[in-house]
């Protein structure tokens, strides 16, 4: 596991944004570089980013294919969307070409066997990402993997409806199978209110052991953490 910690929000989405042109222009094999990608505020700003100069031009988008980790069940126009966000911020302006997850409508079946066509395989059957993108929430939970819901200890599945009771909602989400087969993981956090959650996983306090995020463990892959200052306490101590 590697920790970055960058001086504010708009360092840290300028060193995500960087390192993903790097990864998706040295990508060598004839099937795309795939990315999953969060919503949230922290990735907002990398998309902002990523869709202008110098990383529009760069960026061999038509050789990307991106997908979703989680999705509100709302229709893809709502303001809740990751994709309507995603759309806005990136998507209507670079020709990469992705799939929404239709948490709306229930394709959880579906997107999995998205998954498993564009993806490859690894020797467990697990469609492996090259890229999955991640943010935290302040109660721990990452995608849509939530403190206490049924879809934490899914193990068949690489997508699923998940209920989330403390929302009252179900939403769409990859499931850690699938998450923890990927090349690379990274996870996300800006801000003062991420401290709490970030410096607890960091510390193993006990409110930590129920935090979803630490059942993301790539076993074959890279998990980078990208904090700027406000979001740990780690380097002071
Ligand atoms: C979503 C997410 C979710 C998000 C975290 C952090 O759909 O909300 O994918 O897992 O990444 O809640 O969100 P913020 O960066 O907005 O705090």
């Amino acid at each position: 596991m590697e920790v970055k910690i960058l001086a504010d929000a708009e360092t840290l989405a300028k060193a995500v944004a960087e390192a993903w042109m790097q990864r998706a222009t040295q990508h060598q094999a004839t099937r795309p570089w795939s990315v999953a990608l969060s919503g949230g505020s922290t990735p907002r700003a990398l998309f902002l980013l990523l869709a202008k100069e110098p990383y529009c031009a760069k960026i061999p988008w038509e050789r990307l294919i991106a997908f979703f980790g989680d999705e509100r069940s709302v229709p893809p126009d709502h303001d809740d969307a990751n994709v309507r966000m995603a759309r806005q911020t990136l998507l209507d302006h670079v020709p990469m070409p992705y799939h929404r997850m239709p948490a709306d409508t229930g394709g959880a079946k579906g997107y999995a066997a998205l998954l498993e066509k564009h993806l490859p395989l690894n020797e467990e059957g697990v469609p492996v990402f090259d890229l999955v993108l991640l943010g935290i929430g302040e109660d721990g939970h990452t995608a849509s993997l939530f403190p206490g819901t049924e879809a934490l200890t899914e193990t068949e599945r690489w997508v699923v409806m998940n209920d989330v009771p403390q929302l009252d909602t179900q939403r769409m989400t990859l499931t850690f199978p699938v998450i923890n087969a990927a090349r690379e993981v990274w996870v996300l956090a800006s801000g003062k209110s991420k401290q709490k959650v970030v410096d607890g996983v960091f510390q193993s306090s006990e409110a930590a052991a129920a935090y979803p995020i630490t059942s993301v463990d790539p076993k074959q892959g890279n998990l980078v953490w990208w904090l700027d200052r406000d979001a740990t306490t780690t380097e002071n101590r």
